[in-house]
């Protein structure tokens, strides 16, 4: 594919920013749009091109902005829309464009949508959410029922996540068409994206015909119920037209159970998104989802087979892509997650990175990560924030763990481990905010912050920003075709990427033991980067990491 036929976003980086944690302008302790545009500049010389935003729309944060109760307005803890029309224009001034979270499977029970529906069983928008007189036993994703009664209503409504997130009924086209206006406000602004959050269960099922179905195994049941239901993509086929199509702009669905041989349907020329966010190869560890103290071993060789099987199907697909990541609001940092304890913490974020970085797709950075940050491991769950965290941790308990086996899954697992407020310097409040932070900043901060890593040639911020730089020297790290070339071995991940012209190998070492290859691979080829500096062919050190290239 020559390189002139791909789109910015497919030849650039994404970054997301949890916006509560990033960086605090006025000092209250949470982070804000303001302070997200003065480190616009910091973001550049990462070679940032795209910015997630997690939502911050006006919120009660029950789910820290994933419960929106207006869609078309700034939370004032992050500012105003003339803040956010500034960051979209500052932005773009550096080439980068703002992708906004769109959170559609539901709302907050504050939105004024909701809180028409639960008058009566008759107003305008009484159908606007799931009521039944008839509860099911699903049980929603973060713990309880799914259904909560409303005394207003006298009614049970849906809700896939909290209670206080009401799922909408996207059946009715009033619903779809309201959803589709906001998405064109958003778009009009001249925003590059959306990600379209939690989108695989917008379609219920006919629930109710037939006194319809109890699931057999309550934990998960309302995930089986109700992800990707049939005439899902109709749905999103008109929200694509009626939105995205004539726009220079991308979509990218959070897709948790969409297979690889199903990417056909979701992403390409005739999928219904730009790209989606897999979760096979974040999950590898669990069993099931259910419980963070119960775990599952895995190998290097099942890993890379997942990647593979996604990147064969998207090849050949019309401009199919993929979105690369190991960590994001939603998951525990890579360097815990896919590491064995006690990994050297920078080799073996260097090497995480430079799989990130080099996977055919457009890489999505969470923030943090390209300064190697690890979990946090705090000592009760009372000191979590995350209200999964604490379902997870009574889930376990009334399984029969111990209070430390629950806490363990929690360390391991929790989502508070990538929303830690961003570390900037050494001084108080790492240069986050001049006051008490929201969340407790990370105890490594004096080492592991950004300017102490932008003076030190070895830190992982600088392998991070080295990478960035090859991606734009070296087209076939953009267009080159994907090939695991060892995809047995136990210790290596070694890809291969070729375009017409030339043709890149890298090999990164996953493993704590030296790990050795065959020196015919990279025979003729010459070496344009390695993280620990010069490499001998045929042998990587532990978690050692090194690009080759040769013409073709
Ligand atoms: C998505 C978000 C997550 C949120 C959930 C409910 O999975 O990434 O943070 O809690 O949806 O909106
Ligand atoms: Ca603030």
């Amino acid at each position: 594919m020559p390189d002139n036929k791909l789109h910015w976003w497919q030849k650039t980086i994404a970054y997301e920013i949890y916006v509560k944690s990033f960086k605090d302008s006025n000092g209250d302790g949470i982070g804000d749009l303001k302070g997200i545009t003065s480190e616009l500049d910091y973001l550049k010389k990462l070679g940032v091109g795209a910015l997630w935003l997690t939502p911050c729309y006006v919120s009660p944060q029950a789910d820290n902005g994933y419960d929106v109760a207006d869609y078309y307005n700034i939370d004032p803890a992050y500012g105003t829309m003339a803040d956010m029309d500034e960051l979209i224009a500052e932005a773009k001034k550096r080439d980068i464009r703002i992708v906004m979270d769109l959170v559609f499977n539901h709302t907050s029970c504050e939105n004024a949508w909701f809180k028409e529906s639960r008058q009566s069983r008759d107003n305008d928008k009484s159908d606007w959410y799931i009521w039944t007189d008839k509860p099911t036993n699903w049980r929603s994703i973060f713990g309880g029922s799914a259904w909560t009664y409303d005394e207003k209503r006298g009614q049970y409504y849906l809700h896939t996540f909290l209670k206080e997130q009401p799922d909408l009924n996207w059946k009715n086209p009033k619903v779809r068409q309201a959803v589709i206006d906001v998405a064109n406000f958003w778009a009009d602004k001249g925003v590059g994206g959306f990600r379209m959050d939690a989108v695989l269960y917008i379609r219920k099922p006919e629930v109710f015909k037939d006194g319809k179905p109890d699931a057999q195994d309550d934990m998960v049941a309302i995930h089986n119920m109700t992800v990707k239901q049939d005439g899902i993509l109709d749905y999103l086929n008109e929200f694509k037209t009626k939105v995205i199509s004539g726009r220079d702009m991308f979509t990218v669905g959070e897709a948790n159970g969409v297979t690889a041989a199903e990417l056909p349907q979701w992403v390409g020329k005739d999928g219904v998104f730009d790209m989606v966010f897999e979760f096979s190869h974040t999950q590898i560890d669990l069993p099931d989802e259910k419980n963070w103290s119960r775990r599952r071993s895995w190998t290097l060789p099942q890993w890379k087979s997942l990647f593979s099987q996604s990147q064969k199907q998207i090849e050949k697909l019309s401009n199919g892509w993929y979105p690369m990541y190991l960590e994001n609001h939603d998951i525990a940092r890579s360097v815990s997650h896919f590491l064995p304890d006690g990994a050297p913490r920078v080799q073996g974020a260097k090497a995480l990175a430079a799989l990130l970085l080099t996977m055919r797709g457009t890489p999505f950075v969470m923030q943090g990560e390209e300064l190697g940050f690890v979990n946090v491991a705090w000592p009760s769950i009372d000191d979590y924030d995350d209200c999964y965290s604490k379902s997870h941790y009574e889930f376990a308990i009334s399984e029969g763990y111990s209070k430390e086996e629950a806490l363990e899954g929690v360390h391991r697992f929790s989502r508070d481990s990538a929303r830690t407020p961003m570390q900037w310097n050494g001084t108080k409040n790492a240069g986050f905010s001049s006051s008490k932070p929201w969340m407790p900043i990370h105890d490594d901060y004096k080492t592991f912050n950004a300017e102490a890593e932008k003076n030190d040639p070895e830190s992982v911020l600088n392998w991070y920003i080295a990478l960035a730089k090859l991606r734009k020297e070296h087209s076939e790290l953009i267009d080159g075709d994907y090939v695991d070339i060892m995809p047995y071995d136990e210790q290596i991940f070694a890809i291969r990427r070729e375009n017409k012209e030339k043709k890149a190998t890298i090999l990164i070492n996953l493993s704590s033991q030296t790990a050795f290859y065959d020196e015919n691979l990279v025979k003729n080829a010459v070496q344009i980067a390695g993280s620990d500096g010069m490499s001998t062919k045929g042998k990587l050190s532990p978690y050692e990491a090194v690009v080759f290239e040769e013409c073709i």
